[in-house]
């Protein structure tokens, strides 16, 4: 996707946060656009905003963790022909706390937000990209996806859940004309920590796990403004990247993490196993993943 100007960009969880500048800044660019969040009132608002900045924008609300209300995205994207730019962005906080005294409903909507919308969004909208061979899809994970810092295990593991899929999904489009990005972003000043107790099933965090979840808001209301990462967001579509990496201080993080890894590998535990075929991996990899696959064949 180089041409951003005159495409139609769906953008989930566009109400708030990342995904409202992500929806300014293709505006900016000359996209229409189709929001999407589980906010009626919050979604409605951010429709009248975008207007007011010169946009052409339709709103969509439905919550993107139940697989049959993207039916209702799909209907919205009908009346603008088709998506160009599929932005899954929805996302909650998860909640702290430590993992043996975890709620399963709490893990279960985190994982339903955070990761298995992200198929549900390919399945309404991907088939049509790869059929016209063109568009782009991003998906939000997040740094600590990569690096988790000990916060939430369901949210960090969630957020590893979205990086495996666009690093695998990276390598299905390789050929087919949709280019794809992965936005992991470091801290950033929106309302996570607000939605996440807005939309949390069950009973609210207590004690030392909501004492770390408000400690969170205040290093969240310090963080990045969003309109840079929305503005990032942009150019990695033009320039068709799939890292989109927008803290760079985190690399300090992911450095020692791969090293230890790296360090980590021994001596096969089978002397007399030839080995996996790397040599052919490597290649099927080096065809997709870190190669110029994206060509339509
Ligand atoms: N803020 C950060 O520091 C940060 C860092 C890394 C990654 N992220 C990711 O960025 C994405 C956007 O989050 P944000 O920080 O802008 O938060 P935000 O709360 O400001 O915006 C998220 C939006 O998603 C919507 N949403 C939540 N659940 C939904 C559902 N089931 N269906 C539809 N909409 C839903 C919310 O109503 C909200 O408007 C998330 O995936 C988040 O995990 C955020």
């Amino acid at each position: 996707m180089t041409q951003i100007a005159g495409k139609t960009a769906l953008i989930t969880g566009a109400a708030s946060g990342i995904g409202l500048a992500m929806a300014h800044s293709l505006a900016a660019r000359g996209a229409r656009l189709i929001i999407a969040d589980i906010s009626a009132e919050r979604l409605e608002e951010a429709g009248a905003e975008l207007r007011q900045a010169g946009a052409d924008v339709a709103t969509v609300a439905f919550n993107v963790a139940e697989e049959a209300e993207w039916q209702k995205a799909e209907e919205a994207a009908a009346s603008f022909g088709h998506v160009d730019i599929l932005c899954s962005n929805a996302g909650v906080g998860g909640g702290s706390g430590a993992l043996e005294e975890y709620d399963p409903d709490v893990w279960r909507w985190a994982y339903a937000v955070n990761a298995h919308a992200h198929l549900y969004a390919c399945r309404s909208f991907l088939g049509a990209m790869k059929r016209r061979g063109e568009g782009h899809v991003v998906l939000t994970a997040s740094m600590v996806g990569i690096v988790p810092p000990p916060v939430s295990v369901a949210y960090c593991s969630s957020k590893f859940a979205t990086v495996g899929i666009a690093m695998s999904l990276r390598n299905e489009l390789a050929g087919t004309g949709v280019g794809i990005s992965m936005l992991c972003p470091g801290m950033s000043a929106t309302r996570i920590v607000q939605t996440t107790k807005d939309l949390r099933p069950g009973e609210q965090e207590a004690g030392v796990a909501a004492k770390t979840a408000d400690a969170m808001g205040g290093v969240l209301a310090s963080g990045m403004d969003p309109r840079c990462i929305g503005d990032r967001v942009a150019e990695a579509i033009s320039s068709d990247e799939f890292y989109i990496f927008t803290h760079e201080e985190w690399k300090r993080l992911v450095e020692p993490q791969v090293a230890e890894m790296l360090a980590a590998f021994g001596p096969s535990a089978d002397p007399d196993y030839a080995g996996d075929d790397i040599d052919s991996l490597l290649a099927a990899n080096n065809a997709t993943a870190f190669g110029a696959g994206r060509t339509a064949s």
